[in-house]
């Protein structure tokens, strides 16, 4: 298959929520092929299908690293079943290179979803682990939703962008968790 363009922050495409996948046929085998190649070219965790244009509920992880190689994670219609816990933590993604800032997050989550080969499985990834991490930010890209839509600093979010002549934060999408805020507090508390 081939290595694709990774659409950027700014482009429509980005904010559109991702439809459902009724078969995983060759097109979504392609597609996956695809994700995989481009995401392994740019040297990302992960990689949603939108950010390579195209809506459909399916996106790619390799949490892999030199001491521990790993198969790559393929998710099709991706559901987070249980999450729970907070953490907040420098967060990437390939459609705003150069950019880094903290992002809020669970700690735990529960996904079930279709592997490559259409079959359901079910995955827990635990302690805001790379793999925790990567499976929320990746799973929001099918919703539309961005990392910086989850800044723990706003401040800081917006002199990223900034500093990296990207679109500035829009205020309409910041989502806040009450839960998470609530966890985030009560661990500053106990330190
Ligand atoms: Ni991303």
């Amino acid at each position: 298959m081939a290595v694709k363009k990774v659409l950027q922050y700014g482009e429509k495409t980005l904010r559109e929520p991702s439809k459902e996948v009724h078969k995983v046929s060759r097109k979504i085998t392609d597609l996956v092929q695809d994700l995989l190649d481009t995401m392994y070219a740019k040297n990302g965790v992960g990689l949603a299908a939108p950010q390579i244009g195209v809506n459909l509920r399916v996106f790619v992880i390799d949490v892999s690293t030199n001491e521990e190689p790993l198969k790559p994670f393929v998710f099709i219609n991706p559901k987070i079943i249980k999450k729970s816990g907070a953490i907040a933590c420098d967060e990437g993604c390939l459609s705003f290179p150069e950019a880094f800032t903290k992002a809020k997050r669970y700690k735990y989550v529960m996904v079930k979803a279709l592997d490559a080969n259409g079959r359901p499985f079910v995955m827990e990834a635990f302690d805001g682990s790379l793999l925790a991490r990567a499976i929320q930010h990746e799973n929001d890209h099918l919703d539309g939703i961005l990392f910086i839509d989850r800044c723990a600093n706003r401040f800081e979010a917006e002199n990223v962008l900034k500093e990296n002549n990207l679109p500035p934060l829009d205020p309409e999408k910041l989502i806040n968790d009450p839960e998470i805020d609530k966890e985030l507090e009560q661990d500053s508390a106990d330190d």
